[in-house]
């Protein structure tokens, strides 16, 4: 197992990456409040994974609660939180009650924002499962669900006491579901190491056979330069804007098709090309480098042009984004290859046409 800190003063926590840990209840123990989770999951992971985490602590003297929510992106709203109040209120969890989030960027996400919001806060674990989640959604204290008009607009910062990335759940991923988190892995070498980058396109191979190694390897880099980011900058008041590297133009993709439709993590993909084609028409990116982050997406499987919503309606739907001020885009672009900026200088037909470019 190999451990990483997320250096946040009197809110700093470790990942511990690993295979096997969810069989660990000694790990979890250590960060309980009191002897008593609330383990929320999905209908998919569930039948994986909760019992052997829920029986091991239980074998431990901890009582559990057990919240299932459907399965999926389309679910991460408003109903779908509210049966995580349910089971709570339902079962007495008190405010000592530790919420464990058990499963992928959606539950994470949503179990996060209930455990930001049950009581005015409660004790928070993430224990992903998904390649995306451990390299990005389960660190750093962001916490969402969708609104019909955009994604992850309804939210708050709220760190969990502890991130316990169990590599060996990575066996019974989709393949989709691996190559997406790809896209969040390529993203660190892409905006802040260029090293990383060049790790990745020597072993997408390996990454995409599942390869242990290099899997855990890939999890680890990643979530060293998210604790970096995040130690530096927790409420995105600047650096920790740049990991949404593509993400504008991705939640146009995920929102303009309905949620679900893409994942996020292809939509970060196609709307990571978008943002490399605007750089080059900006004069930060020569064509030969547009190529070049084409190349790695699509040798990871994923899709390298959007939908064809139009593109008047990417521009509408960018606009609904956290990162709009005084009703202006800002977007993350690149200076160079390993090197990300965020600028609002990009003028909206030099926007149209490097979304224009992009799409099938
Ligand atoms: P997800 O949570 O929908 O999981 C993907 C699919 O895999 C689901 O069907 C899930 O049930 C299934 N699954 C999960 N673990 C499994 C396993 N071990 N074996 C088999 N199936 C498994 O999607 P995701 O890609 O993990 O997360 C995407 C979400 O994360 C988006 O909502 C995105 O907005 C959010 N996100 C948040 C942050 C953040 O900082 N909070 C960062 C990036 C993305
Ligand atoms: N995924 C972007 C962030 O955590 O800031």
């Amino acid at each position: 197992m190999r451990t990483l800190d997320v250096a946040l003063g009197e809110r700093a926590y470790p990942i511990h990456i690993g295979r096997g840990l969810i069989g660990q209840p000694d790990l979890v123990l250590r960060h309980l409040k009191a002897r008593r989770v609330a383990i929320v999951s999905n209908e998919t992971v569930a039948p994986l994974y909760l019992a052997q985490l829920a029986e091991g602590l239980r074998g431990a003297g901890v009582s559990t609660t057990e919240i299932i929510l459907p399965d999926g992106e389309a679910h991460k709203d408003w109903q779908t939180l509210n049966l995580v109040f349910d089971g709570l209120l339902g079962n007495r969890c008190e405010r000592s009650t530790t919420v464990i989030a058990l499963g992928g960027g959606v539950i994470g996400d949503m179990a996060g924002f209930a455990a930001a919001t049950y009581q005015r806060g409660v004790p928070f674990i993430q224990v992903p499962t998904t390649l995306l989640s451990q390299v990005d959604s389960s660190v750093g204290g962001k916490t969402a669900i969708n609104h019909p008009l955009g994604k992850n607009m309804i939210g708050a910062f709220y760190q969990p006491r502890l991130v316990l990335a169990d590599v060996s759940t990575l066996d019974t991923l989709p393949d989709r579901e691996l190559k997406a988190g790809l896209a969040e892995v390529i993203k660190y070498g892409l905006i802040r190491d260029l090293p990383f980058l060049e790790w990745c396109e020597a072993n997408i191979d390996a990454l995409l056979a599942r390869d242990p190694e290099a899997l855990a390897y890939a999890v680890e880099r990643s979530c060293r330069n998210k604790a970096e980011v995040v130690a530096a900058d927790e409420t995105e008041q600047g650096e920790r804007a740049t990991l949404n590297l593509g993400h504008t133009f991705g939640h146009a993709i995920e929102t303009g098709m309905g949620y679900g439709v893409w994942l996020h993590g292809e939509a970060v993909a196609a709307g990571t090309v978008m943002a490399a084609e605007l750089s080059a028409r900006l004069g930060m990116l020569s064509s030969a480098d547009v190529a070049r982050v084409r190349t790695i997406f699509e040798r990871a499987g994923l899709p390298v042009a959007g939908p064809a919503l139009g593109v008047e309606r990417y521009v509408e739907l960018m606009h609904h984004d956290k990162k709009v001020e005084a009703g202006r885009l800002r977007l993350i672009l690149l200076e160079q290859i390993g090197r990300a900026q965020i600028t609002d200088r990009a003028a909206r037909s030099d926007i149209e046409a490097a979304i224009a470019a992009c799409v099938a």
